[in-house]
């Protein structure tokens, strides 16, 4: 039986991180994250996230992070999932269709269709959202901010709202979590949405 893959989305200073090593701690899953999980795709990330680098084009940072994704999945997820151990990944697809495909405005599909060529066709079997209202985020996104933090509201309230729209179009693949109040809070409503989702999904 291959193991499942959980990504874990959310804008930034939605404290997703911290929930996704929760949830990969409780599950005895493999934890990793993108941009990164590799050698090569830190040293994207770093690229990308890079604050001083204000003349990466759209198009080259959707390319970069779409790179650093083929070798994740190559090196990392798919040799894990075929062992059959479960993994949680700290943002995966979805948070390229948000951000490039819809903050960045180069399209949602187009976007998609890069993942999908990056990933060999492998999708997320659940994917958790953590929901958090404008001013949290900003709140816990506090004051040193990398590139894509330094985006803007207008930008951070486009990938909020593709995340929404992209849980409400399709119910069975996400759980919506409430991300506010403590981290323990949080995680209790992870888990237990995630238990209820796996005792129902078998995978072959
Ligand atoms: P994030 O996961 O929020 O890490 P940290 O908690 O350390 O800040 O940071 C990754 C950033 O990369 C975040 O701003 C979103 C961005 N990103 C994209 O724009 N597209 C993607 O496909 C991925 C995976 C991340």
């Amino acid at each position: 039986m291959t193991g499942y893959l959980i990504t874990v989305e959310g804008p930034d200073g939605s404290g997703k991180s911290t929930q996704a090593h929760l949830l990969a701690d409780h599950l005895g899953a493999l934890y990793t994250r993108e941009p990164g999980g590799t050698e090569l795709g830190e040293k994207l990330r770093d690229m990308v996230l890079d604050p001083n680098g204000e003349g990466l084009s759209d198009r080259a940072e959707a390319l970069m992070i779409a790179a650093a994704r083929a070798q994740h999945v190559e090196e990392v997820v798919r040799p894990a999932i075929e062992q059959g151990k479960n993994v949680v990944s700290d943002r995966f697809i979805e948070s390229s269709v948000a951000y490039q495909g819809h903050g960045r405005g180069l399209g949602p599909e187009e976007i998609f269709d890069i993942s999908i060529f990056a990933t060999q066709s492998l999708k997320a079997d659940l994917i958790v959202l953590i929901d958090v209202d404008a001013p949290l985020a900003a709140n816990r996104r506090g004051k040193n901010l990398d590139r894509i933090e330094k985006a803007g509201d207008d930008f951070h309230s486009r990938v909020m709202s593709a995340y929404r729209e992209m849980a409400s179009e399709d119910p069975e693949r996400w759980i919506v979590v409430d991300g506010s109040g403590t981290v323990a809070e949080v995680s209790e409503r992870v888990i237990d949405q995630v238990q209820v989702r796996l005792g129902k999904y078998e995978k072959d």
